[in-house]
């Protein structure tokens, strides 16, 4: 079947998602939602002698959000911290190729993710966060409240379905 709308590259991440699950007891855990259709995605990682050694995703979401996800795990599993902290929604777009511009929105959720599951870990292990991630981190917590607030009822339904 020819996808018109979707990249290979996203078609290929869509069909086989890599690192899909969750880690028991990770060392950070980002949770971000989407205040424009109220999709949550939640990412984990394990880090080791400041690397992140292993990383999973759950995510809500429409084709782009599943294939960015996948596809940013397997950008940052064995990055440093520093480096993960770098990667931007741009560097994963530029990766996906083409996204149809009302998606973009969903493209989002994975770096957002990543940022918030670096800003968990730094604050777990009392390190001094750095003043971006501060940032990032406040913006997306003003997020997940408007998200809550906007789309309780869907949040909540699935929060209980992300951790059963
Ligand atoms: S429509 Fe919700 S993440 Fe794409």
């Amino acid at each position: 079947m020819k996808h018109s709308l979707y990249t290979k590259e996203i078609m290929k991440h869509f069909r086989n998602p890599k690192n899909v699950g969750v880690i028991k007891n990770p060392d950070g855990k980002g949770r971000v939602g989407n205040l424009i259709c109220g999709d949550v995605m939640e990412l984990y990682i394990k880090v080791k002698n400041n690397k992140i050694v292993d990383i999973k995703f759950q995510t809500f979401g429409c084709v782009v959000a599943l294939a960015v996800s996948s596809m940013l795990t397997t950008m940052v599993k064995g990055k440093t911290l520093k480096q993960a902290m770098k990667i931007t929604n741009k560097d994963i777009l530029k990766k996906s190729g083409k996204v149809p511009p009302i998606k973009v929105h969903c493209s989002i959720l994975a770096a957002d993710a990543l940022q918030e599951a670096i800003y968990d870990y730094f604050s777990k292990n009392n390190l001094k966060i750095p003043e971006k991630l501060k940032k990032e981190h406040e913006r997306i917590e003003r997020n997940l409240e408007e998200l809550e607030s906007r789309y309780g009822e869907h949040v909540k339904f699935e929060k209980e379905i992300l951790n059963k």
